[in-house]
């Protein structure tokens, strides 16, 4: 962001007041009360904590401590025995919830389904003992690849069920991201389906499940278990894939969950990070389920007729966090909804809303700027009214599309909780409590009770109200990362080490720079590292440079974030070619069809630019800051004094 764009944010004078009538019948009610939360979990975390967990869920077997803390390594709940398919299914069947709708899911060409809690329990104890006989044991890991249907959720919560760890690759990765994954993790069985429904076409999921095990490429997976959803003619290898609903009919329905240590692991996720490897965020059971329980309950203020719909996809945290665990370990009706707006109904979200009454709606800023580019008439032709408090996630939310979204779709009404948080973090950690907190469009405003969050400089040291720097964490919490799966020393330089203070202590740090106003509010300012954000997608600039230097014609290549009116940042990719090519149309089109294979269509640059050679200092490290500047065609400014050849500069310039 630029240093006018960070000022005249500051300057944001509107304040929103919580809804009186909302208040009044909040999970909690005033600021007051948040502050009361806040003071006494920050006093005295463990028993905060503790009180919550005994209240909040079932255990097994409690804990004999609440918190083991060997920085930058966190146990919780210490020896408790939990199982969070059993928190989210089973407790429910003994209460009026036992047929409440649990999950609604609407499929793209429009058929749909609905399964209560004992429905949905049926599902899970058979595919948890389908995969069994397949061989999956406690500890092993699953690879999921799903589109959006039931089944995804599904194939989450029987392998929590059984104990075997899931590893949700989402459905747009290619191939080889695929593959990538299920070799980190040594997966030994793959859950898909023959397809998908997406933009009114048919998205193969199996055939790039072929392509991932072709050749013996990922040779710890053994099997393929395929749900049927689009019925178009696939590849079904012999010994390898079996069909969903052939197991399904000799499957019993009487699986008892395992009681899992509290820090079993409960699923690996990856995301990008700086460097080029996709990193594995480790989470796992008893505070993973207590975090995203409670700021479920808490945050998205649930009553027990609400029906809620996040529009992530479970191929990322928030599908899994708040879509799938938080929602059901709540006894909350969460739908799902398979497709996305696309020309031939630009509507489709509103349709949904109207159609179920949905009453909590979770998005992103991406969407309400296409929401917003696309015309307030499709939501006014809707009847929204059922609507009573909105949501937003992934990225910063500029004010002007914060304002569509409180008028258009929330009716002047609807509180707005913009929620901070990450893949690492588990669960929402910067957000308004909406019966509680005053919120201002663009800010994140304050703390979930429990979360110590600070804005530090380079030593770690609290800058100064209103002036910027890091966004950090200073005291573990229950839904943080453990570790990245196979590489602790990874995730100890990554997230603890980046930041020390004078005085030894471990600040969690994740990439984002922040400010914090007068009244105390974090305005969340975008990333620091070499990371972009794509439509609310995390992407590593060093994974898609790989992908490009990967193809033979690139000799070098530098991928930065261009500023998108829609999408945040749009990638462009300045390339030199191998002397052997020259640039054209077509090898720009081929590069770009490239990254999309190597990683996936979110990874698809929006621009090529051919050069002779990239801005590098003396040291050879390239200089991406100027990159950046040219991309977005501003001048370059700053020091260019480390520039080892300035001439490239001036034909960066000419060329762009
Ligand atoms: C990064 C984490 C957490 C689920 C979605 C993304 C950015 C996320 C906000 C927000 C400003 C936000 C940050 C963060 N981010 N929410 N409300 N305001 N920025 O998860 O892929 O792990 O990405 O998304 O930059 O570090 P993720």
């Amino acid at each position: 962001m630029s240093q006018d764009t960070i000022e005249s944010i500051l300057q944001e004078k509107r304040l929103f007041q919580p809804p009186a009538e909302f208040s009044e019948k909040a999970q909690i009610k005033s600021l007051e009360e948040y502050k009361q939360l806040y003071d006494r979990a920050k006093a005295d975390p463990q028993a905060f904590w503790g009180e919550l967990a005994e209240k909040e869920l079932h255990w097994f077997q409690k804990w004999d401590t609440v918190l083991d803390w060997q920085p930058p390594f966190a146990k919780w709940f210490v020896n408790g025995k939990i199982n969070i398919s059993y928190n989210c299914l089973d407790r429910h069947l003994t209460t009026w919830r036992k047929n409440k709708a649990a999950l609604i899911w609407e499929g793209e060409p429009g058929d749909s389904r609905t399964l209560t809690y004992s429905q949905l329990h049926r599902e899970v104890c058979q595919m948890a003992n389908a995969i069994k006989k397949l061989g999956v044991q406690k500890g092993d890991r699953v690879g999921i690849y799903m589109p959006m249907i039931p089944e995804a959720a599904i194939a989450m919560l029987a392998c929590a069920r059984i104990g075997a760890i899931h590893s949700v690759v989402f459905g747009g990765f290619s191939a080889e991201a695929l593959r990538d994954r299920l070799n980190d993790g040594q997966a030994k069985l793959v859950i898909t389906a023959d397809g998908g429904f997406r933009k009114d076409a048919i998205v193969g999921l199996k055939e790039q499940v072929d392509k991932a095990l072709a050749n013996g490429a990922a040779p710890s997976v053994t099997d393929v278990l395929v749900i049927q959803r689009t019925k178009q003619q696939i590849h079904m290898e012999a010994g390898r894939d079996r069909w969903w609903h052939d197991l399904q009919k000799e499957a019993s329905a009487d699986c008892p969950a395992e009681p899992m240590d509290s820090e079993d692991m409960l699923f690996i996720l990856y995301t990008s990070g700086s460097t080029g490897k996709p990193k594995g965020v480790v989470h796992t059971t008893g505070g993973y389920n207590l975090y995203s329980h409670i700021t479920t309950k808490w945050i998205f203020d649930l009553q027990d007729t609400d029906v809620y719909w996040c529009t992530a996809d479970v191929g990322w945290i928030t599908g899994h966090s708040y879509i799938v665990y938080g929602h059901l370990s709540n006894g909350a009706t969460t739908l799902m909804y398979e497709g996305a707006p696309r020309n031939s109904n630009p509507g489709c979200f509103w349709d949904v809303i109207e159609k179920y009454g949905v009453n909590i709606f979770y998005t992103a800023p991406t969407a309400i700027r296409s929401f917003m580019k696309m015309g307030e008439h499709h939501p006014k032709a809707r009847n929204l009214s059922s609507l009573r408090l909105l949501g937003t996630v992934g990225e910063p939310i500029n004010p002007e599309a914060w304002m569509w979204y409180h008028r258009i779709i929330g009716n002047s009404k609807c509180p707005i909780v913009d929620t901070w948080w990450q893949t690492e973090t588990g669960g929402i950690m910067i957000t308004p409590l909406p019966g509680a907190i005053a919120t201002k469009p663009g800010s994140a405003t304050l703390p979930f009770p429990g979360i110590v969050a600070d804005v530090v400089d380079q030593d770690g040291a609290t800058v100064t109200n209103e002036s910027g720097g890091y966004l950090v964490i200073k005291h573990p919490w229950p839904g943080m990362m453990r570790t990245l799966y196979g590489d602790p020393d990874r995730f100890r330089r990554t997230y603890w080490e980046y930041l020390r203070p004078k005085n030894g202590d471990y600040l969690y740090f994740a990439g984002d720079g922040a400010h914090k106003d007068k009244d105390g509010y974090f305005w969340v300012m975008g990333r620091v590292d070499d990371v972009i954000s794509v439509a609310g997608h995390r992407l590593g600039t060093m994974e898609i440079e790989s992908a490009l230097v990967s193809h033979p014609a690139v000799a070098e290549a530098a991928v930065v974030g261009k500023p998108d009116e829609i999408k945040g940042e749009e990638i462009v990719a300045f390339v030199t070619l191998d002397s052997a090519y020259t640039s054209s149309p077509q090898l720009e089109k081929e590069l770009k069809q490239h990254v999309v294979s190597e990683i996936g269509a979110i990874a698809r640059p929006g621009e090529i630019r051919f050069t002779d050679a990239l801005p590098k200092t003396r040291s050879g490290k390239i200089m991406r800051r100027l990159l950046r500047s040219l991309a977005a065609g501003q001048e370059v400014t700053g020091d260019t004094s480390t520039l080892e050849d300035r001439t490239v500069l001036d034909k960066l310039r000419g060329g762009a």
